[in-house]
């Protein structure tokens, strides 16, 4: 029993490593630094996508069989790495503007509104 339960906690361990650069060197780096020869864009290029795509593509996409042996919370980190975006920011970044258009377009008919927020109809 006891070698098995180690093993788990092993395992688990490895699942939450949380160092991105050294996921990368170990599953990535060997097409991904030599884009020359493997024609595997290089980090340069990652860093352009949102890391969300990234893990999409470990996930189901061009990726997928690398991807294969990373648990989902080590995409995460090597996708938040690669690209230094934190999944989720984008979204974020994207309510907030919406929220604040609202605002602005809310605002002709809002008597309720602050002196501050009628400046902006
Ligand atoms: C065996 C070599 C190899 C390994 C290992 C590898 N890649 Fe790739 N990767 C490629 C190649 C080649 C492409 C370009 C594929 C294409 O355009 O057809 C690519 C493309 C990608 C893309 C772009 C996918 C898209 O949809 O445009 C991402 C993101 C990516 N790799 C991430 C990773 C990550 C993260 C790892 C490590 C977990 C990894 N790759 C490991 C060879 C590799």
């Amino acid at each position: 029993m006891r070698p098995i339960l180690a093993a788990i906690l092993a395992t688990a361990a490895f699942a939450a490593d949380p160092d991105g650069a050294a996921l990368y060197q170990e599953h990535c780096a060997m097409c991904h630094d030599h884009s020359a020869e493997t024609r595997a864009p290089a980090p340069s290029a990652l860093k352009m996508m949102s890391p969300e795509n990234v893990v999409k593509a470990l996930e189901s996409g061009l990726m997928k069989d690398q991807g294969a042996p990373l648990a989902a919370a080590q995409k995460k980190t090597v996708a938040e790495f690669l690209t230094g975006k934190m999944i989720g920011a984008q979204q974020a970044a994207v309510t907030e503007q919406f929220s604040k258009s609202r605002l602005v377009f809310g605002c002709s008919n809002d008597e309720d509104l602050p002196d501050a927020g009628k400046h902006q109809c």
